[in-house]
């Protein structure tokens, strides 16, 4: 299968990134192709809502790192977010990307995708990510698309947290068993 990932983290060391690399190790061992798209080192400008994509024929006004990312994403099968908790949500690198998903509602609302979240954050308390959850279903409900695996990485602030943790295990099986 064709897996995108999309990664929202700045840190190139970062929690999430080790969690990153052992997906894909898993998914690569699992003869799956991988693609990824690093939402912090792209250009993706904020959807303004102009409304130009939903009135002439040449999309979005911005023609920016959107145009690498959207034939990845059109073709991959699986999408893959990947984000740092930031406030109790997602980081602004990867909803910058989702806002633009706007220009092209129609056709990704009738591509029907498998998803999965890889997601970290510092704070231990259970219901520390329950805000994202629900951001997350609330967009696949829209976009008609199925999550199929997460792995939400809680007490993760730094490298050395997720090292010592069984977070990159779980996030290397997520990846082999596709
Ligand atoms: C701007 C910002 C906001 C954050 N907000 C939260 C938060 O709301 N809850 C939390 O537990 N951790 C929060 N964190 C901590 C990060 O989620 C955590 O350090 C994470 O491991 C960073 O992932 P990365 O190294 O892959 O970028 C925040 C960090 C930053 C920089």
């Amino acid at each position: 299968m064709k897996i995108l990932m999309i990664n929202g983290s700045p840190h190139k060391m970062g929690t999430t990134a080790l969690m990153m690399e052992k997906f894909m190790q898993g998914a690569k061992e699992a003869g799956h192709e991988i693609n990824v798209y690093d939402a912090a080192e792209e250009l993706v400008h904020p959807c303004i809502a102009c409304d130009a994509c939903r009135k002439g024929n040449d999309g979005c006004v911005f023609k920016d790192g959107m145009e690498i990312l959207n034939p990845m994403l059109f073709q991959s099968d699986i999408v893959v977010f990947v984000t740092p908790l930031y406030y109790f949500g997602m980081s602004t690198q990867i909803k910058a990307v989702i806002d633009r998903f706007y220009a092209n509602n129609t056709k990704l609302r009738e591509m029907p995708k498998k998803v999965i979240v890889l997601a970290s954050c510092g704070d231990t308390d259970d219901d520390t990510f329950d805000a994202l959850k629900h951001h997350f279903e609330a967009i696949w409900k829209y976009l008609h698309w199925t999550q199929i695996g997460s792995v939400y990485a809680l007490g993760m602030y730094l490298r050395e947290d997720i090292e010592a943790s069984n977070y990159p295990a779980q996030a290397y099986e997520l990846g082999k068993r596709l």
